[in-house]
């Protein structure tokens, strides 16, 4: 078994966990109300983690080439350009349709055109350290980053409880979860307040492990997918296992709903799993849930014997991209 603790080379939470990031050409950054977030796959991450944390900060979350039609310069919004590798293509649209428009930027990366550009444009920009080679590895850093750029007081307490998570509890639930997954496919249904978990457990499971993952929100899901329950002898769904997150900050008719799913998955012997967070847990914070998910995720990557690291698929297609 592979020897996983929270601070290997490829989490190092703990190292993650103690970065203080620092804004260069911080004299640019203002004060804003808006935040629109343009990046792909584990580089806008962070943002629905900070949706998760503080529900009312105004955050939009834009996983496309340039910026939204809508979009309108009113002093009042700032964009975040977010690569970690700094070379993605729909990012440095985003980043030059902004110049263009004369948006507020500023950027958090590691490196890359986009590290460039931010110095020779002179706006405001984070240099990521190399603690980890992955961006979805890395979710803590560009959390603490997105949270020094956009000045959110409530997510960096939140960061503040890393100090005192039980790192090896949320191993162990990450590995027990895995086991439970199994050849299956995980689908997991959480609020639409903790969709940023669910995204993220669900792109791990993806990325890492190299298995297909759905994750949905209540209450829509119990307008659609539910259904499915209902034709349990088709192995389209006997092959997926339902893991349901309940956040103790969760609507109680959301909870509720959870509650009637989870009567019906035991009525029809469905396996699931419940990860239902309380105050002063593990699993209270956000921090925790993100090792839970992770750990589980490279766990099942070991299970499927794949390589957890690396990404060729992606690599691949960014390549072809460029190529043309
Ligand atoms: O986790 C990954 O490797 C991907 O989801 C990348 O984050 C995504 O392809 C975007 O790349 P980058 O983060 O370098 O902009």
């Amino acid at each position: 078994m592979y020897d996983w603790d929270m601070n290997n080379d490829e989490f190092r939470f703990k190292e993650q966990c103690e970065y203080v990031p620092v804004i260069e050409n911080k004299e640019k950054l203002g004060n804003y109300t808006r935040f629109v977030v343009m990046g792909m796959g584990g580089s806008n991450i962070a943002a629905e983690f900070i949706k998760a944390v503080d529900p009312l900060c105004d955050i939009t979350i834009h996983r496309d080439y340039g910026v939204p039609f809508y979009l309108k310069n009113d002093g009042n919004t700032l964009i975040v350009i977010s690569s970690y590798s700094g070379n993605t293509e729909e990012t440095l649209d985003a980043y030059r349709v902004a110049r263009e428009k004369e948006f507020p930027i500023v950027v958090i990366t590691q490196g890359g055109e986009l590290l460039s550009w931010a110095q020779e444009d002179y706006v405001p920009y984070i240099a990521l350290p190399h603690i980890v080679d992955h961006p979805r590895m890395a979710v803590i850093l560009s959390l603490k980053a997105l949270c020094a750029c956009i000045k959110n007081t409530k997510a960096l307490e939140e960061i503040k409880k890393c100090g005192t998570i039980d790192f090896k509890a949320c191993e162990f639930k990450g590995r027990e979860l895995a086991e439970l997954l199994r050849d299956k496919v995980p689908l997991i249904w959480s609020s639409l307040r903790s969709k940023g978990i669910g995204y993220f457990w669900k792109i791990q499971c993806n990325e890492t492990a190299k298995i297909p993952a759905f994750s949905n929100v209540l209450p829509e899901a119990t307008h659609n997918e539910i259904e499915q329950w209902d034709n349990q002898k088709n192995h389209l769904v006997q092959d997926m296992y339902p893991i349901m997150l309940i956040d103790v900050h969760d609507d109680p008719r959301i909870v509720k709903r959870f509650e009637i799913v989870k009567a019906l998955y035991e009525e029809h012997n469905i396996t699931f799993s419940l990860i239902e967070t309380k105050e002063n847990e593990f699993l209270s914070s956000l921090i925790g849930l993100i090792a839970v998910g992770s750990c589980m995720a490279w766990n099942l990557g070991e299970y499927y014997a794949v390589d957890q690291r690396r990404v060729p698929l992606i690599e691949n297609l960014k390549q072809q991209l460029k190529e043309k």
